[in-house]
């Protein structure tokens, strides 16, 4: 057996962690041959929930799944994990403005940036899926000033998830031959599901259907995917949000699959124009351990007004939490090429190559 990876879980009794443990104890994230340790995260009033998921898991005895440890706080939470799945966070309120979300959570993933900066592992993947998620996940990234703003991402998986799913169905194919749909910008009801890139079995997808069809009805649809499911169930997607948390940490360690596209929320390089710094979604392809945004592809007019409008709602965000983000970490957001393209990484005991090493100008990974 492989050694252990240690994968820390906010909001761990929370609906979706109780769709998403079960699949990450029985391998579907990590890789059918990868034990795995979970360390799940609540609050202190949600404890006996979190014993009863972990009795539960428990009482699967899968054998993948090395220990359980829980905790109600991030700092002994993140000690070491090598995965941070943030998806705990403050819903919306009645009467609550977006700011005051925005507001409320920024403290939130304050905490969690600070203590991911101070106890995990120095290469740590962080995903972000408690809303907003982008904006949450600069925060914490913000925050993190030891860590690299590339180990920070946010869940934009579901909504390519949903296009490809939602195409499929009107083309009557199967979601398996739906290729290379994009989901660029913020997941909020501004993102923009692309299809200009993408095929299904093997031909332009936008050849196949209906321009009014595409405009008028399969991109709000999915932009607003969400609030119809809170509508419908009267709670927020659950198995599915699970399904693409898998997926896109699945992807980011293991690869994606040859020949395909996934949508990531990840700090803008200033790629394709989008202003650099802001956590946006990109078409990326991902290959031992690391994502790259894929690039030159062409930017219709419509696409552009397109992404420059879920852009502009990610700076509105960012200006909203300016105040509450530390100046000093700007800089990386800023230039991330020494990181992206150096490629180093540090070694699994958690220690990194020589500081002399000639290779090594920065203690910041990808
Ligand atoms: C979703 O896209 O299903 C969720 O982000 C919706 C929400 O607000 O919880």
């Amino acid at each position: 057996m492989r050694r252990p990876v240690r994968i820390a879980v906010t909001g761990a009794a929370g609906s979706i962690a109780n769709n998403l443990l079960f699949k990450i104890a029985s391998g579907e994230m990590m890789g059918k041959d990868q034990p795995v340790i979970l360390q799940l995260i609540e609050v202190p009033q949600a404890m006996e929930a979190l014993r009863g998921i972990a009795m539960e898991l428990e009482d699967c005895a899968y054998p993948l799944l090395h220990t359980i440890t829980l905790h109600d706080n991030v700092e002994d939470g993140f000690k070491g994990a090598h995965h941070a799945l943030l998806i705990g966070s403050r819903p919306r309120g009645p009467g609550m403005e977006r700011r005051d979300l925005l507001e409320i959570n920024a403290e939130i993933f304050t905490r969690q940036g600070r203590a991911l900066n101070d106890y995990a592992n120095r290469d740590v993947k962080v995903l972000v899926v408690g809303n907003p998620a982008n904006t949450n996940a600069l925060i914490a990234s913000r925050n993190a000033p030891d860590l690299s703003p590339c180990q920070f991402t946010a869940l934009t998986r579901l909504d390519h998830n949903r296009a490809k799913g939602i195409l499929a169905n009107h083309t009557g194919a199967c979601s398996k031959d739906v290729k290379n749909v994009i989901v660029w910008g913020n997941h909020s009801p501004t993102q923009y599901p692309d299809l200009h890139h993408a095929n299904v079995l093997g031909r332009p997808a936008l050849e196949q259907i209906d321009n009014n069809w595409y405009r008028e009805s399969f991109i709000p649809t999915i932009q607003t995917r969400g609030g119809e499911i809170i509508k419908a169930r009267g709670q927020s997607s659950a198995a599915s949000a699970a399904q693409a948390i898998v997926d896109h940490m699945r992807d980011w360690v293991l690869g994606t699959d040859v020949g395909e596209v996934v949508s990531m929320a990840i700090v803008s390089d200033g790629s394709y124009g989008i202003a650099k710094g802001i956590i946006y979604s990109f078409p990326v392809r991902c290959d031992y351990g690391r994502y790259q945004i894929v690039q030159g592809l062409e930017i219709s007019e419509y696409s552009r007004q397109r992404m420059t409008a879920t852009e502009q709602e990610l700076l509105d965000e960012k200006a909203m939490v300016e105040h509450l983000l530390p100046k000093e970490p700007e800089a990386s957001h800023q230039e991330l090429s020494t990181c992206i393209r150096s490629g180093v990484t540090l070694y699994a005991d958690g220690t990194g190559p020589e500081a002399n090493s000639k290779y090594l100008t920065t203690t910041r990974v990808m």
